[in-house]
């Protein structure tokens, strides 16, 4: 078998990432294979897009569990029978305890739609409008034993502009976690991704120091 990494999914709705992992893999950018994908919910979109790409899906319904930590046991063990290397949750609606991280340790990624530590937990567009924030953003991230909370990998801003509705700022986010989280996985499959407390080392990339997001725009006086 090739050196690519191993990913396993986990979705509970449309799979939009999903897709976009499939997407960025077929192009050749991302050097990565996804074994499987799980899905908590059996009418998720997500299981089609799976299914249509020739991808192996297991459905684990929460609801056929006692308890969070015996569903994530069934979890981690659909997991290991198909090799996962790194855990992607992908609009995975469960909390995920140490049963799963304790398996996969350092190991289980998350995206959020709002730039970390702002916005956590559900309708983050919602409530980036409802507070008038002028820049969220995507954030790609570690995940720890609390929600939408471990150490950050990427992050990308995206302006709210006058107008948007949860619909339209959704969309807009979503062009850019789609690219987030490829780059995210990217790193990590080139083994340039090493964790230190909440900061996350990259080697060999960083950002541009002089780059910004202005919101509302205005001119940059030019030198
Ligand atoms: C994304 O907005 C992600 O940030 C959040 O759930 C949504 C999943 O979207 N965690 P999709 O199912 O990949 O389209």
């Amino acid at each position: 078998m090739s050196g690519l990494l191993r990913l396993g999914v986990l979705l509970s709705g449309s799979g939009t990432n999903l897709q976009a992992l499939i997407d960025t893999i077929a192009a050749g950018t991302l050097g990565a294979r996804i074994t499987v994908v799980i899905s908590n919910e059996p009418a998720a979109q997500g299981l089609v897009r799976a299914t249509q790409h020739g991808i192996p899906t297991v459905l684990v319904p929460h609801g056929a569990f006692a308890t969070r930590t015996e569903f994530d046991a069934k979890l981690v063990e659909v997991l290991r029978a198909h090799d996962v290397e790194l855990v992607v949750l992908a609009g995975f609606m469960r909390l995920v305890t140490p049963v799963l991280l304790g398996a996969f340790p350092s190991r289980v990624l998350n995206i959020h739609p709002a730039l970390l530590p702002a916005f956590p937990g559900l309708h983050a567009e919602r409530q980036a409008l409802a507070y008038g924030a002028r820049v969220t953003g995507v954030t790609v991230h570690f995940v720890d034993e609390h929600a939408d909370h471990g150490p950050i990998i990427v992050q990308i801003a995206v302006p709210v502009l006058p107008g948007d509705d949860e619909a339209r700022l959704h969309a807009r986010l979503q062009r850019q976690e789609h690219r987030a989280y490829a780059r995210a996985i990217q790193l990590i499959a080139e083994g340039r991704v090493r964790i230190d407390g909440r900061r996350v080392h990259i080697d060999g990339a960083a950002a541009n120091a002089d780059d910004t997001l202005a919101s509302p725009a205005f001119p940059v006086p030019r030198a």
